[in-house]
């Protein structure tokens, strides 16, 4: 168990997040007790009894039968780490740098929309505890809170006395990012980058498989769709030039929610597709209005898509297949992680990951597959869900206490280190999990 006086001991550039095993292990003895276990299957049964019928479906979506999500949680297992001894773990840093900023964990928030179908604060109390633990934070133009109020709030975090100083990094700058579904009306796509802007967010990332939704029976079934229910738009009522639209419009989304929740949405979802021929607009506005801020793509799941992501000019791709919600059928996002990284794209932009990801060692094998940085999702949406703030924290911080624990008990002293040596890695055919995962 871990010593309570480590941290004077040894130097961290960040917390020792192991103390939160000790703190877990010690709470017995004050009457006090973990908030809510956090193993994942677990987690997102606790989640099922908080959530709504309509929050529930709507987190557990996948596309079709789901096959994209259980290919996503099969690779992970045919990966395996290789456990090294004797490494002197004690001074390890979790560290990584991000498009120049430095962060506590290569982990950060997930872009997801609608929060408030989860909780009633919504996107507010997920941005706060991504400011107080110094990890990137993504906020979907499908948020449910504006640019304005989670820019402040994920101030509020950082500025919080709880927050963590990491050694080295400027503690004082916001490190979030503006996650783009790019709307059918150019002026309104300004609009919302200059508010992304003009509120300290550091960088842009433009989302390219969703156009529309996938096929998601459940979903379908039930109607469950909450801006069509008036719920969730109120990122795009806030905004000026989408206020100019509803009166063009002659809608009032006082008296008519679910016309102005519906106007938002199908501005940028339904089945209307940019193509790349767009992409020099778009990234010369967001460089322009930012200053050269990084422009990402995320979606990315083919070499020859990541080949022409970098010779457009983008900063970042994120290598995602939107967590299996979009193709059913499609590679797993690991999987294309490591053709992408083959082809030698990751020495040419930041490669990023998401889809899939349920612990610290997914964050492990995806680092040593070649990715610079990976995005978690649903596992904070449960925390959220169960708690509102305090489970968001309490999924975050013992994400991060597991992946330092992992780094220490595998001999891993810093990220650098994780590289595909440290996996053994099977065949692609090669499969345990044989029915579809829960998880
Ligand atoms: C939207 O991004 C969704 O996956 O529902």
């Amino acid at each position: 168990m871990s010593d309570p006086k480590i941290p004077e001991l040894y130097h961290r550039t960040t917390p020792s997040w192991q103390q939160e095993q000790r703190n877990a292990f010690w709470a017995i003895n004050e009457g006090k007790s973990s908030p809510f276990n956090t193993r994942p299957d677990k987690l997102e049964a606790h989640a099922e009894e908080s959530l709504s019928i309509n929050g529930r479906l709507y987190a557990q979506s996948n596309a079709g039968q789901g096959m994209t999500h259980l290919a996503n949680r099969q690779a992970f297992y045919r990966h395996r780490i290789i456990p090294k001894q004797l490494v002197d773990v004690n001074e390890r840093d979790t560290t990584t740098t991000l498009f120049g900023h430095k962060v506590s964990v290569p982990i950060g928030f997930a872009p997801i929309g609608i929060n408030k179908i989860y909780h009633p604060k919504g996107e507010i109390p997920v941005a706060k505890v991504a400011g107080e633990l110094r990890l990137p934070y993504g906020l979907s133009t499908a948020g449910s809170s504006t640019i304005e109020d989670v820019a402040a709030a994920n101030d509020a975090g950082r500025k919080s006395p709880e927050a963590v100083k990491v050694e080295g990094a400027d503690n004082d700058s916001p490190v979030r990012f503006f996650q783009l579904y790019l709307p059918h009306d150019d002026e309104l796509a300004v609009s919302l980058l200059k508010r992304a802007v003009d509120h300290g967010y550091t960088a842009c990332i433009l989302t390219t498989d969703t156009w529309q939704l996938g096929w998601r029976h459940d979903d379908i079934a039930t109607s469950n769709y909450a801006f069509y229910r008036g719920i969730g738009a109120d990122l795009g009522l806030a905004d000026p030039v989408f206020q100019k639209r509803l009166k063009e419009m002659g809608i009032d989304p006082q008296k008519s929610p679910e016309e102005a929740g519906a106007a938002w949405i199908d501005n940028v979802w339904h089945g209307r597709a940019f193509s790349w021929e767009k992409m020099p607009w778009l990234i010369k506005t967001w460089k322009e209005l930012s200053g050269g801020k990084p422009f990402c793509l995320k979606g990315i799941q083919s070499v020859e898509d990541a080949q022409q992501a970098v010779d457009i000019g983008v900063d970042g791709i994120v290598v995602s297949n939107h967590a299996g919600r979009q193709v059913d059928g499609a590679i797993a996002s690991l999987d294309a992680l490591e053709n992408i990284i083959n082809a030698g794209i990751g020495e040419k932009i930041t490669v990023m990951f998401d889809s899939g990801v349920r612990g610290a060692s997914d964050v492990i094998k995806a680092l040593c597959l070649g990715a610079k940085f990976v995005w978690v999702g649903r596992m904070w949406i449960y925390g959220l869900s169960i708690m509102g703030e305090e489970g968001v924290r309490h999924v975050m911080r013992s994400l991060l206490a597991e992946f330092d624990i992992s780094m220490l008990t595998a001999g891993f002293r810093n990220i650098g280190e994780m590289q595909k040596d440290r996996l053994e890695s099977y065949p692609k055919s090669y499969t345990l999990i044989s029915e579809r995962a829960k998880l």
